[in-house]
């Protein structure tokens, strides 16, 4: 008789196994809050969003939860929400990153926080990248994720 073994999916590891909904939660508000107050970004948000607040910040969350979670449950195209959007530029990325890890110090215990902040920079690269369109452009080093001082 013959056996075929079918090996099991990949398991979908967690981002880090302490991070809960509810902190996704937290972060998102907090940081749209940091958002909306912010002299530099919130003019941007407030010329490109296509969505109100409380849409974008549920949508934002299932982003979240999806990235960190691996709920799944996000299906938007982040990318040419972005690309419309061409008076945003790289100290806008290092500013949104800055604030993000921010928010990302007082939600998460100190071992999450590097995983959080490492997946942002990432999509933040991504999302730049997209935005410049130029195969050769050499993407940022984000120097200043949590400090603070990005202005
Ligand atoms: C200066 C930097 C950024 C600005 C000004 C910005 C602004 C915006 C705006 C205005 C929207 C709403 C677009 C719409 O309603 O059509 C949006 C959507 C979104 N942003 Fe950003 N963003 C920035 C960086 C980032 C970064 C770094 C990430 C991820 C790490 C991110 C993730 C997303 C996602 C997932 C959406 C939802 C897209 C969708 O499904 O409609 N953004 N952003």
């Amino acid at each position: 008789m013959n056996i075929r073994i079918i090996p099991a999916p990949p398991a979908r590891t967690l981002a880090h196994d302490t991070i809960t909904a509810e902190q996704v939660s937290h972060l998102v508000d907090s940081f749209y809050e940091r958002v909306r107050s912010d002299e530099q970004l919130a003019p941007l948000f407030l010329q490109h969003m296509s969505l109100d607040w409380p849409e974008h910040l549920g949508r934002m969350k299932a982003f979240w939860r999806s990235v960190l979670l691996k709920t799944g449950e996000y299906k938007g195209k982040p990318v040419p929400a972005h690309t419309k959007m061409q008076n945003v530029g790289t100290e806008d990325f290092a500013h949104w990153l800055d604030l993000f890890g921010m928010t990302v110090k007082e939600v998460f215990v100190p071992a999450a926080q590097p995983i959080v902040i490492q997946a942002a920079e990432r999509i933040a690269t991504s999302l730049w990248l997209a935005m410049k369109a130029d195969p050769f452009a050499k993407p940022p080093i984000w120097p200043k994720v949590g400090r603070g001082d990005s202005k």
